[in-house]
């Protein structure tokens, strides 16, 4: 690995920037996520106490910027194995609308720091209004922490790189196991289901492993997406908000226009801009929604637009194509092709020559309004 700046490389281990350290620390943080929280059949929360979730029919989820990606994934994870009503909320947002807050609602917030003023804000408004709390944080004795009735912590280490990579893995990681825990208490999933996921759950540190070959091509193949008028990141189901976060990334650090679009609303809008000049990014997973999005993809495609797909499965209707691994579960693609999205951005932001690390214009955490 070629040294950028031989001062801080000792901080770096040898790596250009911390963003691309926290991209490779993945697979050892998540197993510290997931450290003493899985038996064969069950898993485990003892920081929630018993029977934290009676009396509880809804979720509300609140953040900011990744952490509201990582709340969004957690919706459809949440009523699809808890069967339990949910709902997210960007924290700008919800504390200066009049939000209706029922005692039964568990009112959860995701904060990598603990202290981004307008998620702490929301925390204050749910504790005042009666609500069961739970904080999914990074930092221990953060004003987060301190404020909600309960805390989950992520133990993704310290997060250097602004553009949040690791915070954000094992949010996700989190909310996976949560989503199966209350699943547990009201017993939506069976035995059996439960065991088939701690094993799904176990992999997804493998699942996020780097293979030189991988990162190599992705490097090639950025050079390709440095200019142009645009990017689409597009998905469905939880690759929707992967989606989000792919797009996000590289506005942090390539300052290049992105946005994030479920693939099955392109068509309402925005395949106008399809051209040759207009990158799609476009996820597609095996075992969710492969031939829908598939046949969205190949709608972009007849109009022109440059095609980076994603995918375990050969797809020869894109310019680019980089192939992931054949997983079991839709969960484990998503981690894997996560990590494809950070290095891509990674990759295009060098390229351009930006300081990966400290993009312009923006804060590790925004501690005011
Ligand atoms: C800032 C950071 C983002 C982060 C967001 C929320 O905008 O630049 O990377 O996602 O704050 O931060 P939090 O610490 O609450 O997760």
């Amino acid at each position: 690995i070629q040294l950028t700046n031989n001062k801080l490389s000792a901080q770096k281990e040898g790596y250009r920037f911390f963003m691309e350290k926290e991209i490779y620390e993945q697979s050892s943080v998540i197993t510290d996520t997931l450290l003493g929280r899985l038996s064969d059949d069950a898993v485990i929360f003892d920081e929630l106490g018993k029977d934290f979730f009676e009396a509880i029919n809804e979720i509300k989820l609140c953040a900011c910027g990744t952490s509201y990606h990582s709340a969004l994934t957690a919706s459809y994870l949440f009523e699809r194995y808890a069967k339990i009503k949910t709902s997210v909320e960007v924290a700008s947002e919800f504390r200066y609308r009049s939000p209706i807050m029922s005692k039964e609602t568990l009112f959860v917030v995701i904060s990598q720091s603990g202290e981004t003023a307008d998620t702490l804000e929301t925390l204050k408004m749910a504790k005042k209004a009666g609500l069961k709390t739970l904080v999914i944080c990074n930092v221990d004795n953060s004003s987060m922490v301190r404020i909600a009735d309960k805390t989950i912590l992520t133990r993704a280490g310290i997060e250097k790189g602004v553009a949040s990579t690791k915070a954000f893995a094992t949010q996700v990681t989190v909310f996976w196991m949560l989503a199966l825990h209350v699943a547990q208490s009201k017993k939506t999933l069976t035995k059996d289901e439960l065991t088939q996921h701690i094993h799904y759950l176990r992999a997804i540190p493998t699942s996020v492993h780097i293979e030189d070959a991988m990162h190599e091509r992705i490097k090639r193949l950025s050079k390709r997406y440095l200019h142009g008028h645009g990017f689409f990141f597009i998905g469905r189901d939880v690759f929707f908000p992967l989606a989000l976060e792919g797009a996000l990334k590289l506005k942090e650090i390539s300052y290049l226009h992105a946005e994030g679009y479920p693939s099955g609303e392109m068509k309402h809008g925005p395949i106008a801009l399809a051209d040759p000049e207009l990158f799609t990014i476009a996820l597609l997973p095996q075992h969710m929604l492969y031939e829908k999005s598939k046949s969205n993809v190949e709608e972009l495609s007849a109009r022109d637009s440059t095609i980076c797909a994603i995918s375990p499965l050969e797809f020869d209707k894109a310019d680019d194509f980089i192939q992931t691994k054949k997983h079991e579960h839709y969960m484990l693609e998503f981690f894997e092709m996560m990590v494809v999205l950070q290095l891509l951005s990674l990759e295009i932001s060098i390229r351009l020559g930006n300081d990966v690390d400290m993009p312009r214009n923006l804060a590790k955490s925004v501690t005011v309004e």
